[in-house]
């Protein structure tokens, strides 16, 4: 396995990479999500290749990069273990050297949901998703459907600006209790897991109403926001029950809808969701 800090010296390992080359972006610090994104580009592709990067541009001053748990050694120990051949691993001046004066903006899927909650997130998200892949020049990128929005605005990203990749989307990996493994998980205090499991809960309680022909959104949000206040130290950020392809809110359930949710437990801010048939 090749670890490479420096774009010039990652293009010339891409220009002599076996294709398919897949790639797997991520922020670090990695749990069995990511492993499950890895094990599948490995599938797919002749060389597979993934990139560790904590982005500054998509935390807001008041977020967590700081804090962001980071663990480079034990992160390429098991991306070696995943049979992965290329780590892209730059420093932040690498990306976004002195003079570094563009935006890469996704427009209306990308304004919704996270991207109210957190206004310049996801223009930090596509900015340096749009550095990647024309670094890289991935045959296929991997993304968590965990993150269910950034997918959509990744797939516009790459659709409308001719990036070339193939948007892999993988489901979610749970815990055994149904929490979504999320590196956001590290910062949980002790006592706060029975809390965090109000998002799946209440993501379970969406899909049993919706098979028990419950088709009216209002209803099925208030049910979950009341399983999960019912929780200490909860406070839900949104509950979304949306067109699963424009992300439009929906009030009767009549096509493949995303049940979507942010809700902090403390401090410590976690997003999950569900698709509805
Ligand atoms: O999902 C993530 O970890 C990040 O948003 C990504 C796609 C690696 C961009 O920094």
């Amino acid at each position: 396995m090749q670890v490479i800090e420096t774009v010039s010296e990652f293009r010339v390992a891409e220009r002599s990479a076996a294709r398919p080359l897949g790639l797997v972006p991520t922020m670090g610090y990695l749990h069995e999500g990511h492993m499950s994104l890895a094990r599948r580009a490995r599938a797919d592709n002749a060389t597979v290749s993934a990139s560790i990067f904590v982005n500054p541009t998509q935390f807001a001053p008041n977020e967590d990069l700081a804090a962001y748990p980071r663990d480079m050694d034990g992160d390429l120990a098991k991306l070696e273990e995943a049979g992965v051949d290329l780590v892209f691993a730059p420093a932040p001046q690498e990306v976004y050297p002195a003079g570094f004066d563009t935006r890469v903006e996704v427009g209306e899927i990308a304004a919704k949901l996270e991207g109210a909650s957190r206004p310049g997130h996801f223009r930090g998200v596509t900015t340096v998703v749009c550095k990647l892949l024309t670094i890289v020049r991935p045959d296929k990128v991997y993304f968590g459907q965990k993150d269910a929005q950034q997918c959509l605005v990744i797939k516009r990203l790459n659709a409308d600006l001719n990036l070339g990749a193939e948007v892999v989307v993988i489901p979610t990996i749970r815990d055994s209790d149904g929490l979504a493994l999320s590196s956001r998980n590290a910062y949980l205090r002790d006592g706060d897991r029975e809390s965090a499991l109000t998002l799946s809960r209440s993501l379970n309680l969406a899909r049993e109403m919706h098979q028990s022909e419950i088709l009216n959104a209002k209803k099925i949000s208030a049910q979950m926001r009341n399983l999960i206040e019912s929780e200490p130290r909860t406070s839900v950020d949104y509950i979304s029950i949306s067109d699963a392809e424009t992300l439009d809110e929906l009030d009767i359930i009549d096509r493949p809808a995303l049940v979507s949710l942010a809700v902090r437990i403390g401090d410590v801010r976690l997003i999950d969701n569900t698709l509805l048939p």
